[in-house]
Order: C-alpha cells, then sequence, then structure tokens
C-alpha cells in the first residue's frame, strides 16, 4: 500500500471535496472554539493533521499576515490540495509540513497555538503525538481539539437499522487501522498528565434535518464510505447498497432526524 492508500478513509478527490462540506458544516463551531481559545491576529498556529486544510486557510485569515499556520500532514495529495487553495487565495503565511506524527516525525517550530480535529482517532500513537504537539507549544499556549468521544451516538430517529450496520463498519475499519473512533475520552486526562489546564471538555452532539448543512455532511460520508467500505472488505457490495437506499428511503420521508456522532471539544492550556 502507498502511504496514500494507508490511511483508512483515503485521500482520493470525493474525500477533499468531502472535507470541504465538512468544514463548511463545522465552521460556526470551531471559529467559535477558536475565539474562546483566544486564537488571533499575529499568533503562530499548528494545524496537526490538517487534511487539504481548510480550518488552515480559515485560521490563515484570522492570525493575518503577523501570524503563521504550519499544516502538517502525512498526505502528499492533501497538502497539494492545500497548496493549490492557498495560492488560489493569495495567502503567503501558511507552511506546508509532510510528516508522518506516528513515525514520530515532527516540524520544529514552537507556536502559540494548536488546532487538531479528528486527527487523534486515526494515529497508532495518539499520547506520543499529543505530547509532541504539547513541547511545540509555548509556555501559556493553547490546545484546541475537536474529537469524537461516542461516535456510536450516529443514530435516526425514526431508528434505521442500516445507519447503525454503517457506523459498526466505519468504526471496526478504524479500530482495525490502530486508531479508536472514541478517543476524545482518553485526552483530557492526558492532557492534564502533560501539565496543562484543562479549561473546557464539552460535548456537541445535535439533532438535524435533511434541509441542514449537517445532514448533508454526514450524508456524503454514508454516500462516499460504502463505496470505501465495500473496497475494504468491511462490507459486501450488495450490503452498502442496501445500506445507501435505506438511508435515501429514509430521507425522502418528511419528519425524519438523525443525531450526530458525538464531539468533544477540549480547550487546554500549556503550564
Ligand atoms: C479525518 S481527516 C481530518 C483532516 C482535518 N484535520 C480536518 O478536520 O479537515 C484525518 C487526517 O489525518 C491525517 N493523518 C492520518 N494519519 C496520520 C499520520 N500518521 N501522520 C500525519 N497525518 C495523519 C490524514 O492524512 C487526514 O488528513
Amino acid at each position: 500500500m502507498t502511504s496514500e492508500n494507508e490511511y483508512v478513509l483515503g485521500t482520493h478527490d470525493a474525500e477533499v471535496e468531502r472535507l470541504g462540506l465538512q468544514h463548511r458544516a463545522w465552521r460556526p463551531k470551531v471559529c467559535e472554539a477558536w475565539r474562546s481559545a483566544g486564537i488571533g491576529t499575529g499568533q503562530t498556529v499548528l494545524d496537526a493533521g490538517c487534511g487539504p486544510g481548510y480550518a488552515s486557510l480559515d485560521l490563515a485569515e484570522l492570525v493575518g499576515e503577523e501570524g503563521r499556520v504550519v499544516a502538517i500532514d502525512k498526505s502528499e495529495r492533501f497538502l497539494d490540495a492545500l497548496d493549490r487553495k492557498r495560492r488560489e487565495r493569495g495567502l503567503h503565511n501558511i507552511t506546508t509540513c509532510r510528516a508522518d506524527l506516528d513515525g514520530g516525525e515532527f516540524p520544529d517550530v514552537i507556536a502559540d497555538c494548536a488546532w487538531c480535529r479528528w486527527i487523534f482517532a486515526f494515529v497508532k500513537n495518539p499520547r506520543d503525538i499529543l505530547a509532541r504537539v504539547a513541547a511545540a507549544l509555548k509556555p501559556g499556549g493553547v490546545i484546541v481539539i475537536h474529537e469524537y468521544f461516542d461516535y456510536a451516538t450516529w443514530r435516526t430517529v425514526p431508528p434505521c437499522p442500516e445507519v447503525g450496520e454503517f457506523v459498526s463498519a466505519v468504526m471496526a475499519s478504524w479500530r482495525d487501522n490502530g486508531g479508536e473512533p472514541d478517543i476524545a475520552l482518553c485526552l483530557p486526562g492526558w492532557l492534564q498528565e502533560l501539565g496543562f489546564d484543562v479549561r473546557a471538555v464539552h460535548p456537541i452532539v445535535e439533532t438535524v434535518q435533511r434541509d441542514q448543512l449537517t445532514w448533508a455532511w454526514l450524508r456524503a460520508f454514508i454516500e462516499i464510505n460504502r463505496q470505501r467500505l465495500a473496497e475494504l472488505g468491511y462490507l459486501s457490495h450488495d450490503r452498502a447498497e442496501s445500506i445507501w437506499r435505506s438511508f435515501t428511503g429514509l430521507e425522502a420521508k418528511a419528519g425524519t432526524w438523525m443525531i450526530t456522532p458525538g464531539v468533544l471539544e477540549i480547550i487546554a492550556a500549556r503550564a
């Protein structure tokens, strides 16, 4: 396998697009988290596991020309996508850095803040990586994390067993690849052990309907990953199609809700 294929969700074009939709759905909450953590003009911010860098681009605008964003990922395809976007937007304050965080690679940088979203769930050595991010922060530097604490809160109202089957397959695929979907449960304790003052541990779970962007985010995840899970052998192609038919059937009915997979927002400051 190439390093691009090793990553369980893949780095293909549809995933680049999906991550953009995901960021748009989450942007209001993310901006509020950054604001409450005090991220602002002139700061150096790490985006660890940045993917195609949708958050990195917003952070670059937030810190301004006096500030800097160091965007780290192991996927060259994702970093190339970020490079293209930052050129289109004329942003000169983003440094991309290719690094396998699980392999102990980390750029030599001292930052005011770190933003980590949906990276610890996908790595084999999350505690070591957290320690490296921590060591890259100035004293008083702040880390802002969004990770799942209970992925299986992703349910439908009324119940749809096929969506439950899909969620179970997703979780199994992440765990088999060395990750842990509910990694957020471990992070506040690890931060305390690393000498952080944990300022906020805040669950985010919503119920959404089909006209909302958050619904579109979850829909796109099922649409793309049912095929990915079939390719990886977690679902037969028949089951993958049956899951999609059941989901779209449910979606067509008025009076349907989805409950989002539970995210924990964690904000902590280095002593
Ligand atoms: C779900 S994506 C999240 C991307 C981005 N943080 C966001 O919120 O849009 C997970 C990211 O972790 C990266 N990743 C996974 N394992 C990694 C590793 N060992 N070292 C560096 N990046 C890794 C993937 O390439 C991918 O970009």
